[in-house]
């Protein structure tokens, strides 16, 4: 009943979180802690094409068009992720698997490609499987992947059933034309903590994270109801305020968890700057030291002089 081809091709879109997934309650099948919503970047991801091989005993993987080694993390990851996938012990792929955004744009490519993956890998074995399946086998590979399964607003519900056959996202039906995202790309970074490892960290080091679960359900009620309501004041502080606070969590962790660097600080000083002069702007950061800006059209010029280098994403057609 499968009807199995030689090669697929598939997209997926980079996502950035309004309301932040931070800490597990199964790290094996990456099942949340709590709720997250996010808002797709239409035009940045990953597109990956998979290509069944004749004779091989193993996967063969491509990251922008170079080779990556069997040693490398990124090369296991994928494996594991085809393994999910596999009809019988013999099939082997070829992926090809290119990201339109620099890494050092600090928005995570993991999202994006596992996403991409996970349909690509779908098409190729002719597996005929809705948008909820697809978000939970895209979860598997990398959490916040299920999530890039789906374009514009989406919620990753976190489920409650062991098994995660019901932690998967869903997207919201609202469009938001005026609604801008900035990207800061910072230099100098140090290296990051991933974020497998800074959830663990998180959610067993500080006591404060028991504060969490309950402030992410509110926020994501009230960025719901602002997405309905187009109510931009309310998406950005809840927004923001969501950011910060996952981000006091890691802070309060130890060894501490600090993704900021002083450039990441001084954009933020920069931004209240910016809204004290009467600018409607929030930000949000993830994992990292960039940070992103959120915004409506009108004041994208405010926000250009003030930052010359931003990168401006229109997230709505
Ligand atoms: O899906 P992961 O393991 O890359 O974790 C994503 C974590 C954050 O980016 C900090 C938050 C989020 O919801 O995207």
């Amino acid at each position: 009943e499968y009807r199995p081809v030689d090669v697929f091709e598939a997209w997926a879109p980079v996502n950035i979180a309004l309301c932040k997934y931070w800490g597990k309650r199964d790290a094996a099948l990456n099942l949340p802690v709590n709720d997250s919503l996010s808002v797709a970047l239409p035009d940045k991801g990953t597109r990956t094409r998979v290509t069944r091989l004749q004779g091989e005993s193993k996967d063969i993987v491509f990251l922008n068009d170079q080779p990556v080694s069997e040693a490398d993390g990124f090369y296991q990851k994928v494996v594991a992720h085809l393994n999910l996938f596999r009809l019988d012990r013999g099939d082997r792929f070829r992926i090809d698997t290119v990201n339109n955004i620099a890494t050092a744009a600090g928005l995570a490519s993991s999202a994006s490609g596992f996403a991409a993956l996970t349909r690509a890998t779908a098409g190729v074995q002719g597996f005929n499987l809705d948008g909820k399946a697809l978000s939970i086998l895209a979860r598997v590979g990398s959490g916040s992947a299920c999530r890039s399964v789906f374009d514009g607003f989406v919620r990753w519900h976190k489920g409650e059933a062991v098994d995660g056959m019901d932690s998967c996202a869903a997207p919201l039906s609202q469009v938001w034309p005026g609604l801008r995202l900035g990207v800061l790309t910072l230099t100098g970074a140090a290296k990051k903590v991933g974020s497998r490892e800074g959830m663990a960290r998180t959610v067993e080091t500080t006591p404060l994270y028991s504060a969490w679960p309950a402030q992410a359900e509110a926020d994501i009620a009230i960025l719901e109801q602002a997405i309905v309501d187009r109510d931009f004041e309310l998406l950005g502080v809840t927004a923001e305020h969501n950011a910060m606070t996952m981000h006091a969590t890691m802070i309060a962790s130890w060894p501490p968890l600090l993704y900021w660097e002083p450039e990441s600080v001084a954009v933020m000083q920069k931004v209240w700057q910016l809204r004290k002069d009467g600018v409607p702007v929030y930000l949000t950061m993830d994992a990292g030291p960039n940070v992103k800006l959120l915004f409506e059209s009108p004041v994208e010029d405010s926000i250009r002089q003030v930052f010359p280098d931003v990168e401006v994403v229109k997230l709505f057609p």
